[in-house]
């Protein structure tokens, strides 16, 4: 079955950011459990050995299930729609019209290729358009230069060291639209 129309987020002529599809389990169990991509990611570790049964639910309740505060999206490429890797909006406050932003690359052959930079682009637009959000910040650990590289390169600043975070230092990068 196709995609519905209204599950595109947004697309340029390289990329193309959509809302996650009960299809993708299989491709996000495989990022998932790739220790390198957990380096740098702020979710627990999980243990590689576990099946894909025990990550459904995982997958169901952060991925799959929309909230008020919280949009999860699959990142493709243009063509032939390969999943390349997924994008998230959280903390989601349209009051403040504040949103923290998540981003993977998945694969390490579709990195450094502009998909990222493409990509946050394009849902910040999403978000400031649809949503009204206003202020953006996202959470980079310490020593994580390409996503530090990422962000300031879009135009995001660094605003405050926060260790109350997690255990491993992070840095807060701001940006307003
Ligand atoms: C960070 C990440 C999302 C970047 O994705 P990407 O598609 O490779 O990024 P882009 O190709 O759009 O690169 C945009 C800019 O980011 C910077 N950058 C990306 N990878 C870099 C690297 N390995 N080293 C240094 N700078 C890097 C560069 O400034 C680059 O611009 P340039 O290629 O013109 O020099 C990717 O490395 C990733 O998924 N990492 C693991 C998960 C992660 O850390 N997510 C961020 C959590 S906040």
């Amino acid at each position: 079955m196709g995609l519905l129309p209204d599950a595109v987020i947004a697309q340029d002529d390289f990329v193309l950011v959509r809302r996650v599809a009960p299809s993708d389990l299989d491709q996000y169990f495989r990022w998932y459990k790739d220790p390198e991509i957990q380096e740098y990611m702020s979710n627990p570790h999980w243990d590689p050995e576990k099946p894909k049964s025990d990550f459904r639910d995982i997958f169901m309740r952060k991925y799959l299930i929309q909230t008020s505060d919280r949009l999860s999206m699959t990142i493709c490429a243009i063509p032939g729609k390969r999943l390349v890797g997924q994008v998230m909006l959280f903390d989601i406050n349209r009051n403040e019209k504040t949103a923290e932003v998540g981003i993977l690359i998945g694969d390490f052959s579709d990195r450094r290729k502009g998909f990222a930079s493409r990509t946050v682009k394009l849902v910040l637009g999403y978000a400031s358009e649809e949503m009204g959000i206003r202020k953006f910040c996202c959470h980079i650990m310490k020593g994580n230069r390409a996503s530090e590289n990422l962000f300031t390169g879009i135009g995001f600043c660094r605003r405050a060291e926060r260790d109350d975070l997690s255990e491993l230092r992070r840095y807060e990068f701001v940006t307003d639209v």
